[in-house]
């Protein structure tokens, strides 16, 4: 028997992936970087949350916002319990790329495009998704939408979150559009889903090192995000000897250091990838130096560990410098162990049957049935919402694991393939009873 190609089990919803993946190109593309800057709630968002709408229109889907501003595309009755949703998010990192959150939204759609196709007979309800604010680009918190409905971010928390000009999340909000008002826990919704897939392009090269276009997610590691901020005292570049200065950016600079050694003792990672300086004055020695830790290790007691040693080193580097720390933690995200249950249940579906199992290296020599289950160091709304329903992950290689950057990037054929998964996995979950 023939196994039908990957266009032969999309059929015309190949072409509606390949139409819906080039009208979203040249949203929120900055043509300086080619990457994107589609942070939440500015027009670049905008243009992309209208993108969303217009295809649940055009499909014929109930379109609905829910109170945290995350978009729901439904086949079925919106009421109905038991539902199955799939989807991802549109924005971006700052100067992101194009596959992290639109491949999975562009997908869900294709999928569903397919399953119709097919003439699949769901039991339950299939809603796409869009969870808005998943990279936290503008207001520091990440997965925005999804923590709020899982309820691990209140509405009060929520309030507070202001952008690098000051604008707070509910203002910028209510500037788009978008009612503030009823932010929170969103436990009647949660209540008749029962289960979330998002498929997501991967972001590493775990794959790329395999013959495997698809792999499922085991696990998410533990992260988080801490603000350091170092306060010295402004002076003159040019007249201050140097016995006399108070300069936070000694400190900060030594702290960058510190955590790459300590990160790479511990077998973990930290990064500090964004720093805001004032008065940011060519010869002015700084009087504030504020840098943000990105942080993550494959277990929650390293990472403790690892980000009390880089606090430690940074107030003793202050002290010495006469500049005063300061640390706060401004996000966390515990470790995530997906539902065995619908992992498992997912790869027996693309693995021709081959028992799930959690590999750490790449599985060298695979036979070409075996669906690879693999971790990874990157957030996720499927990883938020695992706390309250069940939830898992499908990755598409990514031949240079290049991600959170311009150049990211998957093949076609891989997109395609990833969708061909997540249709094959939908209609699995849909169309049993
Ligand atoms: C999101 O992509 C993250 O891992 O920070
Ligand atoms: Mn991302
Ligand atoms: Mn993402």
């Amino acid at each position: 028997m023939t196994v039908p190609s990957v266009e032969e089990r999309l059929g015309s919803a190949a072409d509606s992936h390949r139409r819906m993946w080039s009208e979203l190109l040249p949203v929120g593309r900055y043509d300086a970087s080619g990457g994107y800057r589609r942070h939440a709630w500015t027009p670049a968002d905008a243009e992309c949350r209208a993108w969303f709408a217009e295809q649940a229109a055009a499909r014929g889907l109930a379109y609905e916002v829910d109170r945290n501003g995350n978009q729901w595309a439904w086949y079925g009755d919106p009421a109905g319990e038991g539902a199955i949703v799939t989807g991802s998010h549109l924005d971006s990192v700052p100067d992101g790329g194009a596959y992290d959150g639109p491949l999975g939204v562009v997908s869900s759609f294709a999928a569903l495009d397919a399953l119709r196709e097919r003439g699949f007979q769901p039991v339950r309800p299939l809603a796409i998704t869009n969870f808005v604010d998943e990279e936290g680009a503008r207001f520091g918190v990440a997965c925005v939408g999804s923590r709020l409905t899982a309820g691990v971010l209140t509405r009060d928390q929520a309030y507070e979150l202001r952008d690098a000009a000051g604008v707070r999340l509910p203002d910028a909000m209510e500037a788009a559009g978008q009612d503030p008002s009823a932010l929170g826990k969103d436990t009647e919704r949660l209540s008749r889903v029962a289960a979330y897939v998002e498929l997501h392009v991967e972001q590493g090269r775990f794959l790329a090192e395999t013959p495997h276009p698809v792999g499922v997610a085991s696990a998410i590691w533990p992260h988080g995000r801490w603000r350091f901020d170092f306060h010295g005292e402004a002076n003159h570049a040019g007249t201050t000897r140097l016995q006399d200065r108070r300069d936070p950016m000694l400190s900060y600079a030594d702290t960058v250091l510190t955590a790459r050694e300590k990160a790479a003792l511990h077998g973990a990672l930290a990064t500090f990838g964004k720093v805001s300086v004032e008065p940011n004055g060519t010869n002015a020695i700084a009087s504030l130096v504020r840098g943000w830790l990105d942080s993550r290790a494959a277990d929650e007691a390293t990472l403790t560990a690892l980000v009390q040693e880089i606090e430690a080193a940074a107030r003793e580097r202050a002290e010495r410098d006469g500049v005063r720390a300061d640390v706060v933690r401004e996000s966390y995200t515990p470790v995530v162990d997906f539902d065995a249950p619908l992992r498992d249940r997912l790869a027996a579906c693309l693995g021709a049957g081959t028992p799930a199992r959690r590999p750490t290296t790449t599985p060298a020599g695979a036979p070409s049935g075996h669906c690879p289950i693999l971790p990874t160091g990157a957030g996720h709304d499927a990883g938020i919402l695992s706390a309250v329903i069940p939830t898992a992950m499908l990755f598409v290689r990514n031949p240079t694991g290049v991600s959170h950057s311009p150049s990211e990037y998957a093949g076609e054929a891989d997109c395609l393939a990833g969708t061909a998964a997540l249709a094959d996995v939908l209609e699995e979950l849909v169309c049993r009873p």
